[in-house]
């Protein structure tokens, strides 16, 4: 970042958001930011490949919805604008799409309306996914979103940025509850079953960061869904092609071994 400073921003307490972009290789990033990243990189090198990962994963599960019929996206915790940003993706596979952006920090909501400013079909909310019925009922959401209709939530490495002192489980429901038949609810998460001791050294680091990294076992990740379907092959992890699409690009198989690969977990579910 060209050292300006916005309003209300620390610089010198390492941030979550910026971090992801110094591990996606963005320049919206402070020393500090970029410090703690390279200490977690320095403990697990595949962070950087888990995030780009991640990114092309989202890409996918937009296009999937799409081809599902889904033309409404409220993505929360939807960080800085990065390559393949989810407007752009629903936009090139469904022309009409609508999207709303939800993010907590200052940053990514600054450079996220400088980016959106001019579609009407897509909006930037500065607001906190802790809070639903504040996001559910402001202007941006309402102006460009309805409930009435199928709208997929997106929560892809979100949750495991809110520790269990949050109630992450009632906010998601309240999420769930106010979606119509037909929605769809995706989450990537990290989780603790694989390499408990790996993961839990990342937590170390991120106790100097704006927020933890509270990472879950995959039972408390498939509870996320609540009643929805899972779409086959349900809560994924690992890689290899039995996966299927859309998590798995049957193309390119993700960079890193099937050893990492167990440490993310993603899932898309249907509101029945
Ligand atoms: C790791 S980034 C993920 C970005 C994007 N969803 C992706 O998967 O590429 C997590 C984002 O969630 C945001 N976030 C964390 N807690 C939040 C909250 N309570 N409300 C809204 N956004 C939040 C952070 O600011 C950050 O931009």
């Amino acid at each position: 970042m060209t050292q300006e400073v916005p309003q209300g921003v620390d610089p010198h307490i390492p941030n979550t958001a910026r971090m992801y972009d110094y591990f996606l290789g963005g320049k919206n990033n402070f020393p500090a930011d970029r410090e703690l990243a390279e200490l977690v990189l320095s403990a697990m090198p595949e962070v950087r490949d888990g995030t780009r990962e991640n990114r092309l994963l989202i890409g996918r599960v937009v296009r999937y919805l799409c081809e599902q019929g889904v033309t409404q996206f409220l993505d929360l915790g939807s960080g800085l604008p990065a390559a393949e940003n989810v407007h752009e993706v629903a936009l090139r596979y469904a022309p009409q799409a609508r999207v709303v952006y939800v993010d907590s920090d200052p940053v990514v909501a600054a450079h996220g309306r400088a980016l959106l400013a001019g579609p009407e079909q897509v909006a930037m909310l500065h607001g906190d996914v802790r809070r639903p019925r504040e996001v559910l009922d402001s202007p941006e959401v309402r102006g460009l979103l309805d409930f009435g209709r199928p709208v997929a939530v997106l929560m892809m490495f979100l949750l495991h940025l809110i520790p269990d002192t949050d109630h992450p489980q009632d906010f998601v429901a309240a999420y769930r509850d106010a979606l119509a038949p037909g929605s769809y609810l995706a989450l990537s998460h990290v989780g603790t079953d694989h390499a408990p001791e790996r993961v839990a050294r990342v937590s170390q680091f991120y106790r100097r960061a704006n927020a933890p990294f509270c990472p879950r076992p995959g039972k408390e990740i498939a509870a996320f869904f609540g009643d929805f379907e899972l779409i086959p092959p349900g809560l994924a992890t690992g890689k290899g092609p039995e996966l299927g699409f859309p998590f798995t690009d049957p193309e390119s198989p993700p960079f890193y071994d099937d050893d990492f690969a167990r440490m993310g977990y993603a899932g898309i579910g249907r509101k029945p």
